[in-house]
């Protein structure tokens, strides 16, 4: 047992927890939207209007406060008229990107809309900027959200939307240092500043732009971009960073029946997203000294080895306690930078790398992220309070990692609410907890298993949160026991 404090000052209140730091990625890729979450009206899986029902439930209930769609790569190969009007009319393109199949359009943006509508999460559109046209984007734009009487509303109107849809977030291009286009960063600049002069407010819609930042560590990237943005244009710039365990993307590990050593570097390579957010933010307060643009880390998540005997173009991986603590890891992250982070989305929401939902047929699974995401929604608009933790970086074997991922935040109601993870595969910890203030009562969930463990169609509830009874309160001390291989959470309240 190895025994810290942890010091938690709600007084020092520090910005708000942005609701989208919660947010979550859907592409067509593998069966994310096929099959994923659109199975079509004739299914026989229950639906509505084509759309999963236990899929929607279960993203309800975890509470998705953002959506991003269509892509990742697909994003700047797709044209978003094909997607629209009667599906027996829809053009078929190839998805050139993702196994080479062919995409039927039967998902475009009404269907989005309607997901989004469903679940009551924000959209969040990536618009394509490398093989599309600014004329293209903005008759987008004017076709979601304009009531003016123009051809694109009318258009919109004759496929069944009478109304235009609330859109707000608005990526200007995905990835345009890679699949996006290969662009160099002069050049995605001066075309992020012409796409996104044509794409207009119209009415009491405002978009929100998102302009294609770094590939991980590229701090060149955001260095050329942000000198040539400036916050009229642009509302916050987006970071890639994917977390792969053995850093070769020609065998990055596999999702399951990994090794200890295995492990320790995965927790390893997540952390080092917080060092090249640092790197990003510093090179942002050179040219935005007050901080009007944000930053969206736009993809995240483990990406491993897809499963044995599924299309490789599909990125089909299952998702074990391993899992659970990444995500716990980087969401305390994300919370602990709320000041600058204004959206997070894991990639990608349904079958594809990090879920939180598989399926298989009619059959539906939560995976263990799902939990971690489901036991955090407290944080979704709180404010983020002042926490100070003992050091907990130790060596496993020769792989060193902090073992302990910590946040607080105060809740709208008054409570306090600490999200923890213990990493560390062995040893139990317990936390001294000194708040400045006193409370009578807590309520704690815990997700922890072995390693390795995860969730089957079969056995859909092996790794499930429960309710937790480690804590010790006395007014403003309490005790928190953190079991190996652990995520906690505690709401303490007055
Ligand atoms: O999420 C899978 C892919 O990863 C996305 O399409 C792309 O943006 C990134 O490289």
């Amino acid at each position: 047992m190895i025994s810290k404090k942890l010091t938690i000052n709600t007084a020092a209140k520090k910005a708000e927890i942005k609701k989208e730091i919660y947010g979550h990625f859907s592409e067509h890729l593998g069966r994310c939207i096929y099959g994923g979450i659109y199975v079509g009206e004739d299914s026989d899986i229950p639906n509505t209007r084509g759309l999963r029902n236990d899929v929607v439930a279960a993203l309800k209930d975890m509470g998705i406060p953002v959506l991003r769609w269509p892509g990742g790569c697909f994003a700047d190969e797709y044209h978003w008229m094909n997607g629209i009007g009667p599906k027996d009319k829809r053009v078929t393109m190839i998805n050139t990107n993702w196994g080479g199949v062919t995409e039927d359009n039967s998902f475009g943006t009404h269907e989005f809309m309607d997901l989004c509508e469903q679940i009551g999460c924000e959209p969040y559109i990536s618009g394509n900027v490398g093989s599309g046209t600014v004329r293209e984007m903005s008759e987008w734009i004017e076709y979601m959200t304009s009531d003016n009487v123009s051809p694109m509303t009318d258009l919109r109107k004759a496929n069944g939307r009478e109304k235009p849809w609330h859109l707000k977030y608005l990526g200007i291009g995905n990835e345009n240092w890679g699949c996006g286009g290969f662009m160099t960063p002069e050049y995605y600049a001066n075309q992020y500043r012409q796409f996104q002069q044509f794409c207009k407010d119209y009415g009491s819609n405002k978009l929100f732009k998102v302009a294609c930042g770094p590939n991980g560590g590229d701090t060149t990237w955001t260095e050329k971009l942000m000198s040539m943005l400036n916050p009229m244009i642009a509302g916050a710039i987006s970071l890639h960073f994917y977390t792969i365990p053995t850093g070769n993307w020609n065998d990055k590990g596999n999702a399951t029946g990994f090794s200890e050593e295995l492990y320790n570097r995965t927790i390893r390579e997540t952390q080092n997203i917080a060092p090249i957010i640092e790197s990003h933010l510093k090179v942002m307060d050179k040219y935005d000294p007050d901080h009007k643009i944000g930053l969206i880390v736009d993809e995240w998540g483990c990406w491993y080895n897809v499963e044995e005997g599924t299309n490789p173009g599909f990125l089909y991986q299952q998702n074990t306690m391993r899992d659970a603590i990444v995500a716990s890891v980087n969401l305390n992250i994300f919370n602990n930078r709320a000041d600058r982070i204004v959206m997070a989305n894991i990639a990608q929401v349904v079958n594809v790398l990090q879920s939180v939902v598989l399926t298989e047929g009619s059959k539906m699974l939560r995976t263990p992220t799902y939990h971690v995401f489901k036991m955090y929604k407290p944080h979704q608009g709180s404010t983020l309070v002042e926490t100070k933790l003992e050091n907990t970086m130790y060596a496993h074997e020769d792989i060193a990692y902090t073992d302990i991922s910590c946040s607080a935040s105060e809740t709208k109601d008054g409570d306090l609410f600490v999200t923890l993870s213990n990493a560390n595969l062995h040893e139990e910890y317990v936390l001294d907890v000194a708040i400045d203030k006193a409370f009578s009562k807590y309520d704690a969930r815990i997700l922890t298993g072995a390693m390795g463990d995860y969730n089957t169609f079969d056995a859909p509830d092996q790794v499930i949160d429960k309710a937790y009874s480690g804590i010790a309160l006395n007014g403003s001390a309490a005790k928190i026991t953190l079991p190996p291989c652990s995520v906690v959470t505690v709401k303490f309240t007055k």
